[in-house]
């Protein structure tokens, strides 16, 4: 144990106990409601109250395992002496929830937050899988600062299909891809529906679910190995458990968010997420996440961090391992050593088992080079997300190097720009379309106020004829973001969006456009004059009725603020000085 923990268990009255400690009316109605469900009186007494925060549902098929996971999670709390109660909270599924999770993702922090803040516990346990379930009970637990735990549900194991690996996401882009060009059939593309997901589990592509994980753990905020252990694997379960034991130690040290989350935490996530090809969903959320603990944290700091940072991890879209495999060769604590090794890590950062970083990882085995490499001989040189700047995109832009082509990363052509997802739907498929594989492809209006939500959708598939010339990539830029799961030449979360009247919203067929990634530099070739007259005929699109769409658009914060909500950036901390009743 660190010796900069202070034990201050003995001492410190316990949060908890404002509900249940009372000898009054209040403290009547905070037990009495408790005890319909069977707890003993000496539960109430002064025992650390843990909440498991469930993104548990039928719907979230990532995270269906979680009420078997927060049982297991349970019996660590007991066996620590803690008392475990487990409470519901919004949960977001990827693959189902329309018209984007992302939409969504602040509802739920905001979800989180609240039920934190506003019940009796005295730290928690959030159990996360699916994309957004992560950062959304990260960003609201943050905002209330009490000691808090991170359990990944897992990756699923491997897809399997005519005797080969099929990545989640990954292989649907691809073969999607295949049916269009002609290449597979439709019975083929359906009959892989089954093998692609067979177990419990979350996307086992470096996807935005197993980068987020992996992230949660670069910043210190799960025990090491949380990142890569399938979901069925018994060791997810131990892993359980041991974090429910540990959970009740933090609340015993009160070793809050607040002191794991440092500058030191997210140089180490940034870094990380270059050293396994991770999302560039993980900009966002990373952004949103340090907007909560009050730690400076931009756009610039990616490609300054991960600039020059070396992919270390073989794995699908970057790749063709996939999770399994990666927990079998040490999963993200041989990538750790291998970064503190080569000079990527701040040693000294404090994680939730009260150790650092460094004494985490320093021991930690590689069982297989293929899939981890060393860090002087990396499997992708300069593999960070580049951040580009330029007349098309003066706030910025994004490119995941590893996973784009590397003849596309300088590239000049002319754009083909489509006004919105449906225009694109509409026009891609005809074989009149006026595009080759020199044109850039540019949407619009896919930004956070734009769709609203910010959608995946900036990995536009490619037009059928030339993907029936053989063509496999081409240069397309938006205001979207795009699955981690997906690849290609693909320039993301433009800012500002078109939708708030940024330099993509003037964009004209025919146009032409600069991308030299090396220089970072993404540029519209189109005088200022035409601009402005082009802009003067612009108007931003209408404020959506009513309800959660309108609420959204009215606060959401660009891209490259993270896409928090202007009224959540910050903390509350978790105190709360009324009683209910
Ligand atoms: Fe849930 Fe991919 S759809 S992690």
């Amino acid at each position: 144990m660190s010796a900069s923990l202070q034990r201050t268990h003995a001492s410190r009255k316990l949060r908890s106990q404002e509900w249940f400690g009372r000898q009054d009316r209040d403290g009547f109605i905070y037990r009495s409601w408790m005890k319909n469900q069977g707890w003993p009186h000496d539960l109430f007494e002064g025992r650390p109250v843990i909440g498991i925060c469930n993104t548990w549902s039928e719907l979230t098929p990532c995270n269906g395992h979680f009420r078997e996971l927060a049982e297991f999670v349970k019996r660590g709390v007991w066996q620590a002496g803690g008392f475990p109660l487990e409470f519901p909270v919004m949960s977001l599924g990827e693959s189902q929830l329309r018209p984007t999770a992302m939409l969504f993702r602040n509802l739920a922090s905001m979800d989180v937050e609240e039920s934190i803040r506003g019940n009796p516990m005295d730290g928690v346990v959030l159990l996360m899988g699916c994309d957004k379930t992560t950062p959304s009970l990260l960003m609201g637990a943050a905002s209330c600062d009490l000691p808090t735990i991170g359990l990944s549900g897992g990756p699923m194991l491997s897809g399997k299909f005519h005797g080969c690996d099929l990545g989640s996401g990954t292989g649907v882009w691809q073969m999607s891809e295949q049916v269009r060009s002609g290449q597979m059939t439709r019975e083929e593309f359906f009959a892989a529906e089954s093998c692609m997901h067979r177990s419990k589990g979350h996307c086992m592509t470096m996807g935005t679910a197993s980068t987020m994980a992996s992230m949660v753990e670069a910043l210190g905020m799960s025990l090491p190995g949380n990142a890569a252990i399938p979901a069925v694997d018994a060791r997810r379960n131990t892993l359980a458990q041991l974090t429910g034991r540990r959970i009740v130690q933090m609340v015993n040290d009160d070793l809050r968010m607040s002191r794991i989350l440092t500058r030191e935490a997210f140089e180490n996530a940034i870094r990380a997420n270059a050293a396994i090809g991770g999302s560039t969903n993980a900009v966002i959320h990373l952004i949103a996440l340090a907007g909560r603990v009050g730690v400076p944290l931009c756009l610039d700091d990616f490609d300054r961090l991960g600039n020059g940072m070396p992919c270390l991890l073989n794995i699908q879209p970057s790749g063709k391992y996939l999770m399994e495999d990666f927990f079998y060769a040490g999963g993200l604590p041989a990538v750790l050593r291998e970064l503190g090794e080569g000079g990527g890590l701040h040693r000294d950062a404090l994680t939730v088992n009260g150790e650092t970083i460094w004494a985490n990882v320093k021991d930690a085995p590689c069982w297989n080079r293929d899939v981890v490499h060393i860090f002087k001989q990396p499997f992708k040189e300069n593999a960070g997300i580049a951040v580009l700047r330029g007349s098309l995109a003066p706030d910025g832009a994004v490119i995941k190097i590893s996973a784009a082509s590397p003849h596309l990363l300088r590239h000049r052509g002319p754009a083909v720009v489509f006004e919105s997802i449906e225009d694109f739907y509409a026009r891609i498929n005809d074989e009149s379309l006026p595009v080759d594989e020199n044109s850039v492809m540019v949407l619009k209006n896919c930004g956070p106020r734009g769709y609203p939500g910010m959608a995946e959708v900036g990995n536009m598939p490619l037009p059928p004829k030339l993907l029936r010339k053989g063509v496999a990539d081409m240069v397309r830029i938006s205001d979207a973001r795009m699955s981690g799961t997906a690849y290609g030449t693909v320039v993301l979360h433009a800012c500002p969006e078109a939708a708030a009247g940024g330099p993509l919203a003037l964009v004209h067929s025919g146009d032409t456009i600069t991308l030299d990634a090396p220089k970072r530099l993404l540029q519209l070739e189109v005088d200022e004059r035409t601009l402005a007259s082009r802009r003067a005929q612009w108007s931003p699109p209408p404020l959506p009725a009513r309800g959660w769409e309108r609420l959204y658009v009215q606060h959401v914060l660009q891209a490259h603020q993270g896409a928090d909500f202007d009224f959540l950036v910050g903390s509350s901390g978790a105190k709360v000085a009324r009683d209910s009743h």
